[in-house]
């Protein structure tokens, strides 16, 4: 695809770690059911593949929390748009995200769903762009830490496209600069 500068993460490296990060997953929790929280949409992904391989019970619901819109960066402004289906009340809550940029979004979840009182809440993030930071975020779970580059790829959308690509891409700048 011509939008490809190069390839940062590939499917071979992507699987393998999320095996990793699954099988730390299920060692913590054990037999304790988690409740998987994956925000959409960034994070369906992520989700599939690291749940096949969580032995402990599982069960997920989704939420759309957006900050972005179709812009490349992030504008401070989170709001839901989808919540749960399900109450979190006593339950252990692993969120599910694709990526930590500015912090923003889920400085704002986590105090958001912290108020639904679970019995634990936790983050698992397959890439961490710490480079962006606005808000500290206590993270439990990280696949990569990744440069501050305009990645796609996974999960990861350049106008809503190319989030069913296997791999993590840098994108070529032309193609996002001619937005800005
Ligand atoms: C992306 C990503 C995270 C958020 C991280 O979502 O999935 O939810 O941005 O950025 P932050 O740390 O700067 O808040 P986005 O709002 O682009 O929605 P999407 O997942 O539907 O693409």
């Amino acid at each position: 695809m011509d939008i490809v500068e190069h390839i940062l993460l590939s499917e071979e490296t992507l699987q393998s770690r999320i095996r990793e990060l699954a099988a730390a997953v299920s060692r913590d929790y054990g037999d304790e059911t988690i409740a998987l929280i994956c925000i959409l949409k960034g994070g369906l992904m992520f989700l599939c593949d690291l749940a096949k391989h969580i032995t402990s019970p599982v069960t997920y619901d989704f939420m759309s929390v957006s900050s972005y819109g179709d812009a490349t960066q992030s504008s401070g402004v989170v709001r839901i748009t989808k919540d749960l289906e399900e109450s979190i009340e006593g339950k252990h809550v692993l969120i599910v995200e694709d990526i930590i940029d500015t912090g923003l979004t889920l400085s704002y979840l986590l105090k958001n769903l912290e108020s639904r009182n679970p019995a634990s809440l936790k983050i698992c993030t397959l890439l961490d762009k710490p480079a962006n930071r606005q808000v500290e975020i206590p993270v439990d779970y990280v696949g990569f830490e990744v440069p501050n580059e305009f990645l796609v790829g996974y999960g990861l959308d350049f106008k809503q496209l190319y989030r069913n690509i296997p791999y993590v891409f840098v994108a070529k700048s032309h193609y996002y600069q001619k937005d800005n």
